[in-house]
């Protein structure tokens, strides 16, 4: 891998002139962030060495290098999924690459659906922790002692300092956000009944397909992580009428807007934190 890595950053330093300070994975329905990003440099996953390509719908399959609030980023615009068939390391390998690149922070976003009554679809939820329930771990295998220790801690996953300045940012544009634990499974199939009872009795509040094994390797390697989840629909238990992927992108469209609203916002207070400490 570590042959590869230096290829896909050789290929991609010779489209950029600046140092992404931060990545942010765009989930299902939320591709419209990267509309935002200034001078932006598009390339397409098709063209990096070492990438794979996405087969989910929706999901374009570009990085997105540019500014957002004035702040240096790379948007995956489109993310690789397990069900899709591809190993974690695949799914994983932009992390290290971005994390070769100089990325600091990662803003992982994906789709859910919500096993807490509270968290409605079309609501944003915040993540401060999560359960591993796909069966498997991207860390599994030689240890990449270059990006980090052999057992890394994931006792605070997702940056406290971030959840906080997500959660007042909310606060301050009257944007509802919940804070809750998500548990990441295969897919593709929707969980059952059972299932969600299960998840819901494990302590999560929500449930998806996505964004446990980025925070992982993420984490790893020493990014900070923010995720935050747009609720798509509600698990099985509270209703029993099965949810179409017509309803998943709709909800997921009312709460892009407020998502873009935080995260918008989110970069300019780094910025202005980087402004700080110089
Ligand atoms: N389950 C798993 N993944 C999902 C769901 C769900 O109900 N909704 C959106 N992604």
């Amino acid at each position: 891998m570590i042959c590869n890595l230096k290829n896909t950053n050789h290929f991609l330093k010779t489209k950029i002139s600046f140092t992404p300070e931060t990545a942010i994975i765009l989930g299902t329905g939320l591709s419209e962030l990267a509309d935002s990003v200034e001078n932006p440099i598009i390339v397409p996953y098709s063209e990096i060495p070492g990438f794979s390509v996405s087969t989910a719908p929706s999901h374009k399959g570009r990085l997105v290098f540019g500014y957002i609030s004035n702040h240096p980023v790379v948007v995956m615009q489109g993310r690789l999924h397990y069900y899709e068939g591809y190993t974690m390391e695949q799914i994983t390998y932009p992390i290290r690459v971005f994390k070769q690149l100089g990325v600091k922070n990662l803003i992982v976003t994906n789709a859910s659906g919500s096993l807490n009554e509270k968290m409605y679809p079309g609501s944003l939820v915040v993540l401060n922790d999560h359960i591993n329930f796909m069966g498997t771990n991207p860390l599994i295998g030689k240890n990449m002692d270059e990006f980090g220790e052999r057992f890394p801690s994931l006792h605070e996953p997702y940056n406290r300092h971030f959840v906080e300045l997500a959660n007042s940012i909310a606060a301050e544009h009257s944007i509802e956000v919940f804070n809750g634990t998500y548990a990441a499974v295969t897919g593709p199939s929707l969980e059952t009944r059972a299932e969600c009872i299960m998840f819901q009795r494990l302590g999560a509040d929500l449930v998806g397909m996505s964004t446990v094994p980025e925070t992982i390797v993420a984490v790893h390697s020493g990014i900070n992580v923010l995720g935050i989840s747009s609720v798509t629909n509600y698990g099985n238990i509270f209703h029993s009428s099965s949810h179409s992927q017509e309803e998943i992108r709709k909800n997921a469209g009312i709460a892009q807007k407020n998502l873009l609203t935080i995260i918008k916002e989110f970069l300019y207070r780094l910025h202005l934190e980087d402004e700080k400490c110089q």
